[in-house]
């Protein structure tokens, strides 16, 4: 892990020590998960990775749903609940710390991958790497549900909510306040997401009930290495 993402880690592991963390804390599903998960069954997927995990609300709901369900988060924290999580309820999942940006994981290993609201913690070559290695570590013609936050008015954020903003890049800022005092986001918007993820189908592309892009997509035909001895 570089510098940027060893400081990201220290944010999110004391975000997750606080025990009040909204939605993630909790085992409600986003809305979109049962239908996600319904067609990954028809489509005979096996082995899911959640990136990005957080505190295991997603895992917990693929593990109920009988599929190998493998989460990934740079949280120590995170990873540490998710397992306290899945064992009082007699479930288990193939847990691991580690970034996004270098996946622990063999290539064609996944037949579909979620990520909720998380890679969009970074900035654009780290996203753009991170891209690389979903598509290395998932199985040609993979499934991938990603949802990322769309750019919203001033007016419909929350006051608590509500801090100054600093951009770094262009479409990056980190936000000035708040548990997330700190930490890269990167804006996407549809144009953005079908460019990179250019090497995916695309299924389905809107909006949610939660003002989040998401992203249904098929892993298009994988580029084949060859190797020339001369
Ligand atoms: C907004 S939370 C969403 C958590 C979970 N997906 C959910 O919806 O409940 C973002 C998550 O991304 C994780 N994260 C941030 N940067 C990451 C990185 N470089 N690699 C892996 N996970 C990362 C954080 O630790 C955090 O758990």
């Amino acid at each position: 892990m570089n510098r940027n993402e060893l400081r990201s880690r220290e944010i999110w592991d004391s975000i997750y020590k606080k025990e009040k963390r909204r939605v993630e804390s909790t085992l409600q599903v986003d809305n979109e998960i049962p239908r996600i998960t319904e067609l990954f069954k028809e489509r005979n997927v096996r082995r899911v990775l959640d990136l990005g995990c957080g505190a295991g609300r997603h895992l917990v709901y693929l593990a109920q749903k009988d599929f190998d369900a493998y989460g990934i988060d740079i949280s120590r924290e995170a990873i540490k609940k998710a397992k306290l999580r899945l064992n009082k309820l007699g479930f288990s999942a193939n847990l691991k710390v580690g970034s996004m940006t270098s996946l622990p994981y063999r290539d064609n290993f996944f037949d579909a991958l979620i990520s909720t609201t998380t890679i969009h913690h970074g900035m654009i070559q780290q996203i753009k790497k991170t891209i690389r290695e979903i598509e290395r570590v998932m199985k040609p013609a993979g499934l991938i549900f990603i949802t990322v936050p769309k750019k919203r008015s001033k007016k419909k954020i929350p006051k608590e909510r509500l801090f100054g903003i600093k951009f770094i890049a262009p479409r990056a800022f980190i936000i000035l306040g708040g548990e997330e005092k700190g930490l890269p986001h990167y804006q996407f918007n549809k144009d953005l997401l079908r460019k990179n993820f250019k090497n995916f189908k695309i299924i389905k592309l809107w909006v949610n009930d939660k003002g989040s892009y998401c992203f249904l997509g098929e892993l298009k035909n994988k580029v084949r290495k060859f190797y020339l001895f001369l």
